[in-house]
C-alpha cells in the first residue's frame, strides 16, 4: 500500500472561487479517488493562501480587517469545494499557528546554515499610503517601447520584463501620489547553492516532460537568489528578529501545505507529520498546479525544503490554464463563473464529468465550451452509460424478480470490460483523465450495441428466450457497474446513487474484476437528468450581472474624497413605498413604487433577501432621485433607495423619522 500526501495550489484569500480554481481542484480530487479506490492511503490537504499586500489592501477597501476578511473567505472557499465534492481533509489557513511555526524553524535552519544573506534593494515607495509598491501597484511609460499605462513588472504592448524603479512616470496606483524610490534591507534566499541538487531533481520523474524543458532553460540560465522579504506594512508573518520585515507571501506558503497537514494530525489519530516530511520519509507527496507558479515549486519549495532538512515532492502535476471558446475568462461574456453562480443553476457532477474529459497530462491550455459541455453530459453520459442501467434494469424486475442470472452471457464482452481497469488504472494514475473518459465511453458504446443486437424487449415474452434475455440484461448491468467503479473518481455522488440501486457496498477498484452473479438489484431510479441548456444561459447572465454590479463598485471606490460640491449633486428625498412585489426571474430584486409628493418612481433595489414586500408598503425611504435612469432586464430603475450592509439578508434600508414627508429634500 502508498502512503500518499496530495495538495493542490492554495487560493488566495481575497476573492471568490471560479471555474479555473475548481479546474485545479476537481482534477486533484479525481486523482485522491481513484488512488483510495486502489487500496492506498492518501491525504488531501489545501488552505486560503492569506497573506500579503493584496489581501491587506482588499481587506481595507472592504472596510474590515484582513483577520476577518480571510476568515470569511475560507469558509466560503472550503464551502464551496466541499458542494463540488472535492473531499479536502483539512482546509487550513496559511494564517495559522502551524505555519508561524514552520515558517520561523524553516528560515532559522537556513539562516544558521548560511543558505540566506541581506542586502540592500531600492524600490518605489508611496509616501502618501507609507508603503513599498509591488509592481502591480505601479503604472507608468514602458522604458522599451514607451507605451503609457503599463504595470510595473512587464509590458502589455511589446512584452518587456523590467523593474518598477525604470518605470517613466511612474504613479502609485493606490494614490495619487508619485512614488519615491528609498532603498531598504531585504532578506534573499541563496537559491544558486542548489543548482546541482535542481538540475537532478528537476530531471527525475519528479516534474512533467515539459516543465522539465522549461526549468532546464532557467537552470542553463543561471539562479538568481530569491527576495523573501517585505517590509512593513504587510500582513504576513515577521521575520525573526528583523525588526518591521515580513516573509514574503510566497514564502510562507507553500509551507502552508505543511502547516495544513500537521493540523490534520494532530486531529488524526495514528498520522504521524514525520512520516510523511521527515527527509528520509517513504511515503509519497504529490502537488498539483497550475503552470502559472511553476517557479515557486520546481524551484524555490524543493530547494527550501532541501535546505532545511526535509523531503523534497515526489511529484509536482502541473496543468494549463481554462480558456472559454478560445479566450480567457471574462466577466463581461459571462464565463468568469464563480462556483457560487454556478451551483445555483447546475449540478456539480456535470462539471466534473466535464473537466475529466478535457483533463490530460500535459500543460497545455484547455478549451472549454458550454455548447460542448451541454453535448458532453447529455449524449455521452446520460445518453450511453445511464442510458444501459435504464435499459436492463426494468427487465431484470419484470422477468426475473431483480435477480442477475448465475452466469455470464458473453464471455468477450465481459472480458474486454474487465481487463479494461488496468489500463484505465494506469491512465488515472498519470493524470489522462480525458483518455481514461473516452475509453469508458467506448465500452459503453460497445454493451448498447451487444443489447441492440438481442433486442431483450422483443423476446422477454417468449418463453424459449427467457435466459438470453435475462443473461443479456444481466450482462448490461453488470458492465454498467464496472463502468460506474471506472467512473467514481469523478463522479462520486452517481456511483453512491448506482450503489444503492445495485445493492452493493461501497465499490472499490478491483470489483471491476468480477461480475455479480444471482445478485438482487433494487428498482432502478434515475441516477442523472439531462443538462437543460436554459440553467447554462442563467449562469452566463448572472455572471455579466455581477460584472456589472462590480464595475459600479469600482467606479464608487475611484474618487473616495468628494468636494461638498460633488455632495450637492446628489438630490436626496424622502419616498413612501405605495407598493412592492417581487419581481420574476431576480431572486435579489423587489420592486418598489414610491410616491414622491405628487410624483410617482418605479425603483429596483436589491433587499429581497432581507424584505418581505408586504411589511415595506407605507414605509418612508430614502431616494437618490436625480440618478440617471437604469435599463435593466425587468424594467426601468428611476432611482435608488439608500441602504446600509454588505448585502443578502444583511441590508438595512435608511428610513428617514416619522414626520418626513414624502417629497422632502434629505441634506
Ligand atoms: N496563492 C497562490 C498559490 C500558492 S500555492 C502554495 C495562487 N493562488 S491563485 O488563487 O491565484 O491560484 C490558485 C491555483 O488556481 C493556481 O494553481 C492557478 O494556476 C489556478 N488557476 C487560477 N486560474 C486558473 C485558470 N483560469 N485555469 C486553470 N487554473 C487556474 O496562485
Ligand atoms: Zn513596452
Amino acid at each position: 500500500m502508498r502512503r500518499i500526501l496530495v495538495t493542490s495550489a492554495l487560493p488566495n484569500a481575497n476573492g471568490a472561487m471560479h471555474l479555473g480554481h475548481l479546474f485545479e481542484h476537481i482534477q486533484t480530487d479525481i486523482w485522491v479517488r481513484f488512488q483510495r479506490m486502489m487500496g492506498n492511503e492518501c491525504h488531501y490537504v489545501c488552505a486560503d493562501d492569506a497573506h500579503g499586500t493584496a489581501t491587506m489592501l482588499a481587506a481595507e477597501r472592504a472596510g474590515t480587517t484582513a483577520e476577518a476578511m480571510i476568515e470569511s473567505f475560507r469558509r466560503e472557499h472550503a464551502e464551496d469545494f466541499r458542494r463540488f465534492l472535492v473531499g479536502h481533509d483539512n482546509y487550513h489557513s496559511t494564517h495559522s499557528a502551524e505555519n508561524e511555526h514552520f515558517t520561523a524553524a524553516i528560515y532559522e535552519r537556513l539562516a544558521a546554515d548560511g543558505r540566506t544573506f541581506t542586502a540592500e534593494v531600492e524600490q518605489l515607495y508611496d509616501a502618501e499610503r507609507k508603503l513599498f509598491l509591488a509592481d502591480r501597484f505601479v503604472k507608468g511609460t514602458c522604458p522599451r517601447c514607451g507605451e503609457e499605462d503599463q504595470y510595473g513588472d512587464n509590458c502589455q504592448e511589446c512584452g518587456a520584463t523590467y523593474d518598477a524603479t525604470e518605470l517613466g512616470e511612474p504613479r502609485s496606483l493606490l494614490s495619487a501620489a508619485t512614488p519615491e524610490l528609498r532603498s531598504s534591507d531585504h532578506y534573499f534566499f541563496d537559491l544558486a547553492q542548489f543548482s546541482d541538487f535542481l538540475k537532478d531533481w528537476t530531471a527525475s520523474d519528479a516534474v512533467q516532460p515539459e516543465v522539465a524543458n522549461k526549468l532546464a532553460e532557467w537552470l542553463t540560465g543561471g539562479l538568481k537568489a530569491w527576495d523573501i522579504s517585505r517590509d512593513g506594512p504587510y500582513f504576513g508573518f515577521t521575520i525573526p528578529g528583523a525588526g518591521d520585515k515580513y516573509f514574503y507571501v510566497w514564502m510562507d506558503a507553500p509551507i502552508g501545505y505543511m502547516a495544513s497537514f500537521k493540523n490534520l494530525c494532530e486531529r488524526t489519530e495514528g498520522l504521524d507529520f514525520d512520516d510523511f516530511w521527515a527527509a528520509d520519509s517513504e511515503a509519497e507527496v504529490h502537488h498539483f498546479i497550475g503552470k502559472d507558479i511553476i517557479n515557486f515549486h520546481c524551484l524555490f519549495w524543493p530547494a527550501v525544503l532541501r535546505g532545511s532538512g526535509y523531503r523534497t515532492p515526489t511529484k509536482v502535476h502541473t496543468h494549463g490554464f481554462i480558456t472559454v471558446d478560445g479566450v480567457q475568462m471574462s466577466k463581461s461574456r459571462g464565463t468568469f463563473i464563480n462556483a457560487g453562480t454556478y451551483l445555483e443553476h447546475l449540478d456539480p457532477e456535470y462539471l466534473r464529468y466535464y473537466y475529466a474529459t478535457k483533463l490530460a497530462a500535459n500543460t497545455d491550455d484547455v478549451d472549454i465550451s458550454l455548447d460542448d459541455f451541454v453535448q458532453r453530459v447529455n449524449s455521452d453520459l446520460v445518453g450511453k452509460v445511464v442510458n444501459i442501467a435504464s435499459r436492463c434494469a426494468g427487465f431484470i424486475h419484470r422477468g426475473f424478480d431483480g435477480v442477475l442470472s448465475a452466469s455470464v452471457h458473453d464471455e468477450a464482452l465481459w472480458d474486454a470490460v474487465a481487463q479494461a481497469r488496468h489500463r484505465l488504472a494506469e491512465l488515472y494514475e498519470r493524470g489522462d483523465f480525458g483518455r481514461a473518459v473516452r475509453e469508458i465511453t467506448a465500452l459503453a458504446d460497445r454493451a448498447n450495441q451487444y443489447i441492440a443486437e438481442y433486442e431483450p424487449w422483443k423476446h422477454v415474452n417468449d418463453p424459449d428466450r427467457r435466459d438470453e434475455v435475462q443473461g443479456v440484461c444481466s450482462l448490461g448491468i453488470n458492465v454498467f457497474r464496472a463502468l460506474v467503479v471506472y467512473l467514481k473518481p469523478i463522479l462520486p455522488a452517481m456511483a453512491a446513487k448506482a450503489e444503492a440501486f445495485l445493492r452493493v457496498e461501497p465499490l472499490a477498484w478491483e470489483d471491476a474484476g468480477t461480475p455479480l452473479a444471482g445478485h438482487e438489484i433494487g428498482r432502478f431510479k434515475p441516477l442523472f437528468t439531462r443538462i437543460d441548456r436554459k440553467d447554462v444561459d442563467k449562469v452566463v447572465a448572472a455572471t455579466k450581472a455581477e460584472a456589472v454590479a462590480e464595475a459600479d463598485d469600482e467606479a464608487e471606490d475611484d474618487g473616495a474624497v468628494i468636494s461638498i460640491d460633488d455632495f450637492g449633486k446628489i438630490d436626496l428625498r424622502v419616498a413612501k413605498v405605495l407598493d412592492a412585489s417581487f419581481v420574476d426571474g431576480a431572486d435579489k430584486l423587489i420592486e418598489l413604487r414610491l410616491d414622491l409628493g405628487g410624483t410617482q418612481r418605479t425603483v429596483f433595489a436589491g433587499v429581497r433577501e432581507a424584505y418581505d414586500p408586504h411589511a415595506l408598503v407605507g414605509r418612508l425611504v430614502v431616494l437618490v432621485a436625480n440618478l440617471a435612469p437604469r435599463k435593466m432586464r425587468f424594467g426601468t430603475s428611476e432611482g435608488m433607495v439608500l441602504a446600509a450592509g454588505p448585502g443578502g439578508e444583511d441590508i438595512f434600508l435608511v428610513s428617514p423619522d416619522a414626520g418626513a414627508e414624502p417629497g422632502m429634500q434629505v441634506t
